[in-house]
């Protein structure tokens, strides 16, 4: 899977990606992420990108030929002269709210191309003319698109086959299923007087994966009520039996 990520602030993109498990999937080749510099496509001759805004206001906006051209280069890199068109992704707090359905839907892709805005925004005739999506990674305001970027792309990409060792953990964590995780332990069994549940040491596999999904519904239910009654209406047979039995 290929990311390209149109940024005015490159090197914060391959520092912020290119260590620990992105970095191996990297070196892996897993994955490529091609953080483009903006700056690169202006044709002013002072290297702007941004002027003010037409009708007043405060700050500055990215102007649209420097982006526009930045993603002619890369939809031609991708594509060639193949009439095909890559999905591009505006990250802006006007967005829909990103989730791990969003994730697992775009991690189908085989390239994708993120526009991180700075300033005050972007000019919207060129976010007319190559978004083909906008997602946000949450209700707050954050300074630019590139932290919002690299969210999205750490979240898809440990979606690659490969890209995880275990390929079951993908599978397992929180929300995959529409659950949170349940609580995990690890070694001695015992610290300072918390010993872990006994079932876990019990060796009955059945067991534990009982005891796990209780705990994830218990804990989902305290921590995100919102979303226990999305798997509850999403699970409504397994419910239903488990009432009748008791
Ligand atoms: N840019 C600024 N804030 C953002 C947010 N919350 N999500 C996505 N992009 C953003």
């Amino acid at each position: 899977m290929n990311f390209h990520i149109m940024t005015l602030f490159p090197e914060m993109i391959k520092q912020g990606l290119e260590t620990s498990i992105l970095g191996r999937a990297v070196s892996g080749g897993y994955i490529s992420i091609d953080a483009v510099n903006i700056r690169d496509y202006t044709v002013d001759k002072h290297k702007k990108v941004d002027d003010y805004t037409y009708g007043g206001g405060a700050g500055m906006l990215m102007q649209a030929q420097p982006i526009y051209d930045c993603y002619k280069a890369i939809e031609e890199k991708i594509n060639g002269t193949e009439n095909k068109k890559t999905k591009v992704i505006y990250v802006t707090p006007q967005g829909k709210v990103f989730n791990q359905q969003i994730a697992i839907e775009l991690a189908k892709e085989d390239d994708l191309i993120f526009l991180c805005g700075h300033y005050e925004g972007v000019d919207e005739r060129v976010l007319e003319e190559i978004v083909t999506d906008y997602i946000s990674i949450g209700d707050y305001v954050l300074t630019g698109g590139e932290l919002p970027a690299m969210v999205m792309i750490d979240a898809i990409s440990r979606l690659v086959p490969g890209v995880l060792n275990n390929s079951d953990s993908a599978e397992t964590e929180s929300f995959q299923d529409g659950l949170l995780e349940y609580p995990q332990y690890s070694r001695p069994e015992e610290w300072m007087g918390k010993k872990v549940p006994e079932i876990l040491l019990s060796g009955n596999h059945a067991k534990v994966d009982e005891w796990r999904l209780e705990q994830s519904k218990l804990r989902t239910m305290e921590r995100r009520p919102d979303l226990y009654e999305k798997w509850v209406l999403e699970h409504p047979v397994v419910e239903k039996k488990k009432r009748r039995k008791k």
